[in-house]
């Protein structure tokens, strides 16, 4: 090939222009006022107002820069940029807008952001490309309304249906199959109309790196080469509630004490676990009765464990079983466990993580290949498409938290990363 070629492809396939740092800094802000406890983080749990307001503040963006919309029963939507080739199969990019209680307002939503400025970059350069592209915000990625993650992407990828609406409920007892009909959805079609009938070429998402891996090694921008998983259980103990002064210390059957127990041997088998990635979590309990001089008789609690190889949750899933069995015999109480999801780990597609790789060479942008604790939305979209995600730094490490924040200019790079290797995907053949 003569050098002539070689420029005339580096030409079409890199864009002439750079992320704008101003955008994504004025999209992140407004966004925030859409939030149940401004103050204290932000709050957007998926289907509530805020996040329907959000939504709508989104939907209205995609369209000022030019994007074609459309939203489906999950509400997810979709922001394309037509191709000269529709009929193509698209590349995908985006995240998702709602948040835990009191987290951070970069969480989900510097990808979908990334993801806007990233086709406004492509578009406005007049670059060429074949593909249709698509800028996609993902309903619920986060579990904390109704225990399941990923609401959304699940969908797509064909993991959630009719009867997992039903059976999903929030601490209320609103069922997910309601709120979606009250935020103006028909879940009545979701078997019919998911997993999604779209075949999907390739599909990239930024996110914030949520641990703090970048900061330590000082680099801007990572390349995620794979994506660690969740499964989710919901354990209940049932001891004897009774007289906290009544009561001996013997006599009692404590439910709470019992499920400290099993939360303490959650902790000691990921400790103690050879995998490197593995992490166990008890992030929600509710105590009945939940009075001082009460012994509890029922407890409800959460349990979140993570790892980038099935193999290796399944073993800890093992002894914690084998565990749970002999504290509920020694404390003589009853122990109930549901399985909410068992997901399995993704890893990211080869093609897509060199693409990247060279695209941030091109560009002069320092990155580093980086494993994600975290799941995403591109967890489930590994079902249906090749994946890669580009993570930018976390000041601190810290996420799920009012005090997680990114540099706007971090943002920009990865946006830059993102929105070049997009283009280059864009125009595959
Ligand atoms: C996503 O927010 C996660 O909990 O990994
Ligand atoms: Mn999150
Ligand atoms: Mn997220």
């Amino acid at each position: 090939m003569s050098l002539f070629n070689i420029c005339i492809l580096k030409e079409v396939d890199s864009l002439d222009q750079k992320a704008s740092a101003k955008n994504l800094e004025k999209w992140i802000e407004e966004l925030d006022q859409f939030n149940q406890t401004p103050g204290n983080g932000t709050t957007r749990p998926v289907y509530t107002k805020e996040d329907m307001e959000a939504r709508r503040y989104v939907r209205d963006l995609m369209s000022s820069v030019g994007l074609e919309v459309t939203e489906d029963n999950a509400g997810n939507l979709f922001g394309v940029l037509p191709g000269e080739d529709p009929s193509l199969d698209p590349v995908w990019t985006g995240s998702h807008i709602d948040t835990v209680p009191n987290g951070g307002k970069y969480d989900g939503i510097a990808g979908v952001f990334a993801g806007i400025e990233a086709l406004r970059m492509i578009k406005e350069s007049g670059a060429p490309h074949k593909r249709n592209l698509s800028v996609n915000v993902y309903s619920g990625e986060e579990m904390s309304r109704f225990g399941v993650c990923c609401i959304g992407s699940r969908a797509i990828s064909g993991r959630l249906h009719l009867e997992d609406l039903k059976a999903h409920s929030e601490p209320s007892g609103k069922s997910l199959y309601e709120a979606l009909k009250d935020a103006g959805y028909q879940p009545d079609s979701f078997d019919q109309e998911f997993p999604c009938k779209t075949p999907v070429y390739a599909s990239l998402e930024l996110h914030i790196e949520q641990n703090d891996v970048l900061e330590k090694a000082e680099l801007p921008v990572g390349i995620v080469t794979g994506i660690c998983a969740p499964t989710n259980l919901v354990v209940e103990v049932f001891g004897v509630q009774s007289h906290a002064g009544g009561t001996s210390m013997t006599a009692r059957r404590d439910a709470y004490m019992a499920a400290a127990e099993i939360s303490l041997l959650l902790e000691r088998l990921a400790l103690e676990s050879d995998s490197m990635y593995i992490t166990g979590t008890v992030g929600e309990m509710a105590l009945e009765p939940n009075a001082a001089n009460v012994i509890p008789g029922h407890v409800t609690f959460s349990v979140d464990i993570r790892s980038v190889a099935l193999e290796d949750k399944d073993a800890l899933l093992e002894k914690f079983f084998s565990g749970i069995k002999e504290i509920e015999e020694r404390r003589k109480v009853r122990v109930t466990t549901e399985m909410m999801n068992h997901d399995k780990a993704v890893i990211c597609d080869k093609h897509i993580v060199e693409l990247a790789r060279e695209v941030a060479t091109d560009l002069d942008i320092p990155v580093m290949d980086i494993v994600s604790g975290p799941y995403h939305d591109s967890l489930m979209l590994g079902d249906i498409t090749n994946v890669g995600m580009i993570f930018v730094p976390s000041k601190d490490g810290i996420s799920h938290n009012k005090a997680e924040w990114t540099s706007i200019e971090d943002i920009a790079r990865g946006t830059d990363i993102l929105a070049n290797t997009l283009l280059k995907l864009a125009n595959e053949a």
